[in-house]
């Protein structure tokens, strides 16, 4: 059975795409075969790893013809489109709207993968809460800056609505701080109130603030191919992901 792992946070620019992106890279490079799935409009996970693509969600979840885009043997992606701003619009009226990609997801073609892995949009929009409702995880990146965690409250709130009507299997694999920095004095502080509201759910590895993520989007390689801080990182939020995932361990939030 695929492993389903969802990464949202309705604040924009904290790094979905980008954690998307590296634990794929990083999960597919220890064998494991991965699709990473784009729901986001902008598309900015499939532009980070492939130039074109002849179909992706939008075809997937439109009746029409699709084909993963490889990006090596282990990894594939289903490429986002800025047609799916259309779609959203368009779903709201459908009875179904919220369990397209749950059912995308049971296609056969999806059997082969042990992860698979969903980028959402900066909003908690029809794509986010059908990412949500296609997951058996979430994954929840955070900035430690001020309106990240000032928009934490609304995004749990969509998490327990999401559980308590469309996935009740839903489970929370923890929070990932990402890009740390240790000597701001108030991203210290941040850090310390996100951890104390999120006790144990939060990784115990924090992805710090590096120029690399941002080198890497146009050489469409990841950071774990390079050997820094950043790669080390995120090889150890992989590793927790997958032993908290082996062992079992979800978190109330
Ligand atoms: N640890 C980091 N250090 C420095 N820059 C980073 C880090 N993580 C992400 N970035 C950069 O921050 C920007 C936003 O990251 P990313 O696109 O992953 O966020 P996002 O949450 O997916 O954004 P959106 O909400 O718009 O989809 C990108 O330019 C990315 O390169
Ligand atoms: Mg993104």
């Amino acid at each position: 059975m695929s492993k389903i792992i969802v990464l949202a946070n309705q604040k924009g620019g904290i790094g979905k795409s980008s954690c998307t992106r590296e634990l794929g890279i990083y999960l597919s490079s220890l064998g494991k075969q991965v699709c990473l799935v784009d729901t986001d409009p902008q598309a900015n996970l499939t532009k980070s790893l492939i130039d074109n693509s002849s179909s992706g969600l939008f075809e997937a979840l439109t009746g029409k013809e699709w084909v993963f885009e490889q990006i090596n043997d282990k990894l594939n992606i289903l490429p986002g489109s800025i047609s799916c701003a259309g779609l959203e619009r368009s779903l709201v009226a459908e009875i179904d709207c919220y369990t397209r990609i749950k059912d995308l997801l049971c296609d056969k073609s999806f059997e082969k993968f042990d992860y698979i892995l969903i980028d959402s949009p900066p909003s908690l929009s029809v794509m986010t809460i059908n990412a949500l409702t296609a997951s058996d995880y979430l994954l929840i990146p955070m900035k430690p800056s001020q309106y990240c965690m000032q928009g934490t409250n609304d995004l749990i709130s969509t998490v327990s609505k999401v559980k308590k009507t469309l996935n009740p299997e839903l489970k929370i694999a923890g929070v990932i701080i990402n890009e740390f920095e240790r000597n701001p004095v108030i991203v210290r502080e941040i850090t310390k109130e996100i951890e104390e509201a999120f006790g144990n759910c939060v990784f115990s590895t924090r992805i710090s603030k590096a120029i690399a993520f941002e080198e890497v989007i146009s050489t469409k390689q990841g950071i774990i191919e390079r050997k820094n801080r950043s790669s080390e990182e995120i090889r150890l939020i992989g590793d927790e992901l997958i032993s908290r995932i082996e062992n079992g361990l979800s978190y109330a939030v």
